[in-house]
């Protein structure tokens, strides 16, 4: 029964604790002479992890992770390790790791599907360098200067994010532009200042059937045979597929020797590392992406082999537990000190939100406990002058992940300074709070509570290895919340029905008995729609 975790012993510890917590300030924790601040502070893989604003003790924090060995935790991450079948909807493999494993860490049964790998990452590196130095050029032998990426979901937000946070290493005389949304202002924002001669056009797709992804490449590929009147016949060098489903990439159009493999042990939000980082490969250079991976093998490895009590996306993960399931806080900030990390919230939308966003258990009993938080954020300083009022003095209070870079690609310390006083400044008020003058006739509204919990982060350069880091180090937290949670992360049902409702609607604006049959509600908007299309 998905309940039982309540009926834990640690679990019920825990619910102790929390009844005997109310008066626990943080700020006053952290004024008393102590080791709190060593005790709840970890580095690994670059990222310094500060913990010590969260609101726990560190003997709280032993209980959660006490929890976490009650849950088995250590025999599900050997059961990914090993390749499980731990996605048990679907009867797959969870092996994204392996995407940046070496060869030395893979166990034997997995060699096989690391040779794939390996060859995969070669392929990668081959084709990116070859469009990247003109060695494969388009219909009318020019090189390319333009990479559309076209996916969505996990086939977009990960590129996008990375490429975004790796401006700096982008090699010059190629330009990126990544394409997701059916509305048509996407793909005709990135298409009309393109030459057709000098566009690639990389559509990424695991499954290559989504909706929005092959809508926008028929598009581009419509846009690519007008441009190129007469060499119609060399349109396929202007293609290239990222995808698990290479027979309907095939069928679509796309050149065998110009499809790029992963695989279906590979969830979409979870393939960042995979091929469908070709764009990014192109834009970067491939030893760049190799980077990325190298961060993200060195996160892996802390993960896999640290202790629970020095284990930062276990201790993270189960912070997350402590706020959402005992505070009942279950709502997370990401806000990112860094502009280039303003896409990191929308991809960790997904990664969390897709994966732990499910009220029942692995063995298919109704959870009621609460479950994945729901996660918004915006880079600071941004996110200061919008949202920040809420976090000051909401009556509940929301955590935060302060991501903090030490790095200034500008060389601009005066602006760098700045920003990260003011992340650090953030957090300290949340912490602290405010109580204002009494006699002041304002001070009800002046009034701050504190006690207000964050999580700070530094990446001291952001790298293609810190930024790898970075993806790992939440990829394992929300593993390790799916299985306190007893969730399978890896699979996505609840995104099913929009998809076939749309199909109907869509028919329904043609066909009038299909559209009788929809409900009264619908009926009214789709009226609303067709008669908007009539004028
Ligand atoms: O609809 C959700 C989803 O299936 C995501 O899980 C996935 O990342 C995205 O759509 C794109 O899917 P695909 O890579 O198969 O086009």
């Amino acid at each position: 029964m998905a309940s039982d975790i309540r009926q834990l012993p640690q679990w019920k510890q825990l619910d102790a604790d929390f009844a005997g917590f109310d008066s626990f300030s943080v700020k006053e924790a952290l004024s008393q002479p102590s080791t709190r601040t060593q005790q709840l502070s970890i580095e690994a893989a670059g990222i310094f992890a500060d913990f010590s604003k969260a609101l726990v003790t560190p003997e709280i924090l032993s209980h959660l992770l006490e929890l976490a060995e009650a849950r088995g935790l250590e025999k599900q991450i050997d059961a990914l390790r090993s390749g499980q079948n731990i996605n048990n909807t679907e009867n797959r493999q969870v092996l994204h790791y392996l995407l940046r494993a070496n060869e030395a860490d893979v166990p034997n049964q997995l060699k096989a599907q690391f040779k794939a790998v390996q060859a995969a990452r070669q392929q990668l590196e081959t084709v990116s360098n070859q469009i990247a130095e003109g060695i494969l050029v388009g219909a009318t032998g020019k090189p390319f200067t333009d990479i559309v990426h076209i996916g969505i979901g996990g086939s977009y937000l990960g590129p996008k994010m990375m490429m975004e946070a790796l401006q700096p290493y982008q090699r010059s005389g190629i330009h990126l532009h990544f394409v997701a949304n059916i509305c048509a202002t996407d793909i005709h924002s990135a298409l009309v200042r393109l030459n057709p001669e000098t566009t690639l056009v990389i559509v990424a797709s695991k499954t290559f059937t989504t909706l929005e992804t092959m809508q926008n490449a028929n598009t581009a590929k419509a846009w690519l045979a007008v441009g190129l009147e007469e060499d119609k016949t060399k349109l396929a060098n202007h293609f290239y597929a990222v995808t698990a489903s290479p027979d309907n990439a095939k069928k679509w159009g796309v050149a065998e020797g110009n499809i790029l493999p992963f695989w279906d042990w590979v969830g979409g939000r979870y393939s960042a590392m995979s091929s469908i980082g070709l764009a990014l490969a192109i834009g970067l250079g491939y030893e760049s992406f190799e980077k990325v991976l190298e961060g993200a093998r060195e996160l892996d490895q802390h993960f896999f082999t640290a202790p629970f009590n020095e284990n930062m996306p276990v201790i993270m993960a189960m912070l997350g537990i402590w706020y959402i399931n005992f505070y009942g806080r279950d709502v997370l900030c990401i806000a990112p000190y860094d502009e280039r990390l303003r896409s990191l919230p929308a991809y960790l939308q997904q990664l969390e939100m897709e994966s732990n966003g499910k009220s029942v258990s692995k063995d298919g009993q109704t959870i009621d406990y609460p479950t994945c938080p729901t996660i918004f954020g915006e880079s600071g300083t941004n996110c200061q002058h919008s949202y920040f009022q809420l976090l000051h003095q909401s009556p509940d209070f929301i955590p935060v992940d302060f991501i903090v870079t030490f790095d200034q690609p500008q060389d601009e310390s005066e602006h760098h300074d700045w920003l990260v006083a003011n992340a650090f400044a953030q957090a300290k008020a949340l912490m602290e709070g405010r109580q204002p003058d009494i006699s002041d006739t304002l001070a009800a509204h002046k009034a701050m509570p504190g006690n207000r919990p964050s999580h700070t982060f530094i990446l001291d350069e952001l790298s293609p290895e810190r930024l790898g880091a970075l993806i790992a180090l939440y990829e394992h937290k929300v593993f390790v919340q799916s299985i306190i949670w007893n969730i399978n992360a890896f699979d996505q049902w609840g995104v099913e029905l929009g998809k076939v409702f749309s199909k109907q609607v869509h028919a329904g604006f043609s066909d009038d008995d299909l559209a009788s049959a929809m409900d009264a509600s619908t009926q009214q908007l789709m009226k609303r729609f067709k008669q908007a299309r009539k004028n």
